[in-house]
């Protein structure tokens, strides 16, 4: 790709940007949020047709202009795209084949179809039933399927965008190993991820962007961690956590926010299925709680019953400040000063269609009302300093979310809650998607509001990130609490033998 530019009715998204990449390596590309990744990759694809950028594409020195996707597909280009567009409602091997139907005298051929995907599932490592329904099977199965379909269509080169950030290190181990034994058969690949650890891993070559430019192309071999994210945030980020000022002994002094005693829940879906058992634990002012667990261990659950969404049968109490809090309506936990930042920014998070201002202002509407009013001055203005301190990259406050980023849109779901002042917030996976720089500001914003005597509990996949922000931890496994641990106790070590349900 030569010279690209491209710009979104006013924004530049990319601006001279060269990008090559050679048959049968992996090329990882990496950058801030907003930085133009994606949409580098959607001008591959043919998403923006060639009339709607300039520069030039080339495939084996061959000029190429895609109008749309599938003629990049005949080209050989296949993309999984940071959102993944497997259709819930259909099954998989409907899926795989979606547009590319097996026909035989004008119908769908349903035993080739069903053969083909089999063989392709096979590649991908995947001993699911291709007549399984796509909404019944986790994030980490999707990803694989979406890979599945992309091999299926003969792909020559694979982009996948964060194909990891909602995987576990298991699954996300096995993609990479799917990948590694592609590249050995020769197929060429393009990797968007904001996880340097697996960028190191995988990568034979690695392209930085910023701002829209390229910053430069590097062997793995000539280039450090800190070196790569200077080059991306554009200065030195010397340590990966600020450094708390709270101490242990003054948080265990101060007062209990949030109680949760002998909480049991049954299963939404599956009927007679504790899911939760008896969970008891507390939050005080301005304590950080870090909840570790692997995936499935019931954290995302054991809030989500707390907001009153999910489960049956709850029993047990909930607390705030000593009073008792009913869980009939997540209005009335909102009410009570209890925020919660979903995991799933798209599903539950956003309204997409709706812009950045009125996004962030939805939760805090009432208590901006003045005799019926919304005080759209004061709306506004809160609004543009929550995207000054947040670092929130959008033209303007009118933006839709929809074309912002997705690091950008994470820190949008984050900034709304924020201006609730709320007395405690629960971050379900708060820096998913986020880049290096952008989660260090974060980190530092979760430290001035536990200062300021907000409790927060968060969820983290992320052991690093556990150990670098909780002042305690408390570890799940199979719907129960295993361990808690000081933060000056916790290692990797002991948060691992809790999470898979030792002592
Ligand atoms: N459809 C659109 N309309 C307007 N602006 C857009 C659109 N799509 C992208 N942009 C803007 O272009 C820039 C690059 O966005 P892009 O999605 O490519 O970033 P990215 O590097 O993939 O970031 P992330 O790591 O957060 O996914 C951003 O400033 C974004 O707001
Ligand atoms: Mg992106």
């Amino acid at each position: 790709m030569r010279r690209i530019h491209k710009n979104f009715s006013g924004v530049v998204a990319l601006e001279n940007v060269d990008f090559s990449v050679r048959e049968g390596e992996i090329h990882v590309l990496v950058g801030e949020n907003g930085a133009g990744k994606s949409t580098l990759m959607k001008v591959l694809s043919g998403v923006y047709p060639v009339d709607t950028y300039t520069g030039e594409i080339r495939i084996d020195d061959a000029v190429m202009g895609f109008h749309s996707i599938k003629d990049s597909e005949k080209a050989g280009v296949a993309v999984i795209y940071q959102e993944l567009t497997l259709i819930k409602y259909m099954n998989v091997c409907e899926n795989i084949f979606l547009g590319n139907e097996i026909l035989k005298n004008g119908l769908i051929d349903w035993d080739t179809t069903f053969l083909r995907a089999k063989e392709v599932l096979k590649e991908v490592g995947l001993p699911v039933n291709p007549a399984a329904r796509v909404i019944n099977l986790g994030i980490g199965t999707q990803q694989l399927i979406e890979i599945a379909k992309a091999i299926s269509k003969k792909a020559r080169i694979l982009v996948l965008d964060e194909p990891t950030s909602a995987l576990t290190e298991k699954e996300t181990e096995h993609l990479l190993k799917i990948l590694q034994t592609f590249r050995a058969r020769g197929m060429t690949c393009i990797f968007i991820s904001h996880k340097l650890k697996e960028v190191f891993q995988i990568a034979d070559r690695i392209t930085v962007l910023r701002d829209g430019h390229t910053v430069g192309t590097f062997d793995k071999g000539e280039i450090t961690e800190d070196k790569l994210i200077s080059l991306m945030v554009g200065r030195q980020l010397t340590q990966r956590f600020p450094v708390s000022k709270r101490r242990a002994e003054d948080i265990a002094q101060n007062e209990v926010l949030l109680e949760v005693k002998n909480w049991t829940v049954y299963d939404q879906e599956v009927s007679d299925r504790i899911a939760l058992r008896d969970i008891t634990f507390s939050l005080r002012k301005g304590e950080i709680l870090g909840i570790s667990g692997l995936m499935g261990a019931g954290r995302t659950e054991l809030m989500l019953s707390i907001l009153g969404v999910w489960g049956r049968k709850v029993s047990g109490e909930l607390r705030l400040s000593g009073v008792p809090v009913s869980t009939r309506s997540p209005g009335d936990v909102i009410g009570a000063g209890i925020d919660y930042l979903s995991e799933d920014r798209k599903g539950n998070g956003l309204v997409l269609i709706q812009n950045v201002k009125d996004n962030m202002a939805l939760p805090s509407l009432y208590s901006r009302l003045k005799n019926g009013f919304i005080d759209q001055d004061e709306e506004l203005s809160a609004v543009e300093q929550m995207i000054r301190s947040l670092r929130i990259k959008t033209p303007s406050v009118e933006q839709l979310v929809q074309n912002l980023s997705g690091g950008n849109q994470q820190k949008v779901a984050l900034g709304k809650w924020l201006l609730t002042s709320p007395k405690v917030i629960i971050l379900d996976e708060p820096t998913r998607g986020i880049d290096v720089g952008a989660k260090y500001e974060i980190y530092t914003i979760m430290h001035s509001l536990a200062d300021a005597g907000i409790g927060i509990v968060m969820i983290s996949s992320e052991l690093p990130e556990i150990l670098g922000m909780s002042d305690r931890v408390l570890i799940m496994h199979e719907g129960k609490i295993t361990g808690e641990l000081l933060r000056a106790e916790a290692t990797q070590e002991k948060i691992m033998t809790y999470a898979i349900g030792g002592i």
